[in-house]
């Protein structure tokens, strides 16, 4: 997918100190939990945040727009959640110090073991886009939309079908608590059929 502006690709391997240097810029400051906690100033590294997005990137579903000139623009990093993860997600977070980290994490698990996706809908494993973020200085021109957009065929391309609505957990706001936005700092969803057993 490309426009005039930014074209959309995979996020390889060697992207992924730029990937870690644009989130450091934009995701870790501007996303509104880590803002409203001040997980982390502009620019500085965040070691819990960091290895979220790595094992993320590593799962080989994220993607990125490219400016022309090779920048980039905004980044949808996506991943697959099986079953029962989350469960241990949350064991492994008792273990870390950094409070704010598991104030944000503690409550993103909460809100997903409350929707409990995989009893829903009877699957053993959820798409997620896990970050959405846009370059400050590209903001409002669309960007998120096409990332989305771009991040629901990848979805379809890994065999993830899409007749259920592409569930957006909404935003966080602590002013206003649970709000219903398009894009939320949580994880948008679609879901892949049950595989057969073997
Ligand atoms: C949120 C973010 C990804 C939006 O990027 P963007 O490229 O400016 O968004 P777009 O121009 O594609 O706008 C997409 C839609 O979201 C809306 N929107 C944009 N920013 C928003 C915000 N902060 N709150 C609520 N809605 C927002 C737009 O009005 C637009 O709505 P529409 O499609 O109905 O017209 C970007 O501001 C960002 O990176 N923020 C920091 C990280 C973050 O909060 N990520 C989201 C959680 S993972």
């Amino acid at each position: 997918m490309s426009s005039d502006l930014v074209t959309a690709t995979d996020i390889t391997e060697d992207y992924f100190p730029e990937v870690i240097y644009h989130l450091r810029q934009n995701f870790f400051a501007d996303e509104p939990l880590n803002k409203a906690l001040d997980l982390c100033k502009r620019g500085q590294p965040h070691f819990e945040l960091e290895r979220h997005c790595m094992l993320t990137l590593k799962q080989g579903f994220s993607r990125m727009l490219l400016t022309q000139d090779g920048r980039i623009a905004g980044v949808a990093l996506n991943g697959i959640l099986k079953k029962g993860e989350r469960e241990e997600a949350e064991r492994r977070l008792l273990e870390i110090a950094d409070e704010k980290f598991k104030i944000i994490f503690g409550l993103l698990y909460k809100v997903n073991e409350k929707i409990d996706l995989f009893s829903n809908y009877n699957v053993q494993e959820l798409f997620e886009c896990r970050i959405l973020s846009v370059d400050e200085g590209f903001r409002g021109r669309g960007f998120a939309n096409t990332l989305m957009a771009d991040s629901i065929k990848t979805a379809r391309t890994a065999g993830f079908k899409h007749d259920l609505p592409l569930v957006c957990m909404e935003c966080f706001s602590f002013e206003k608590g649970l709000q219903s936005r398009r894009y939320g700092n949580l994880f948008p969803k679609s879901m892949r059929e049950p595989r057969p057993e073997n």
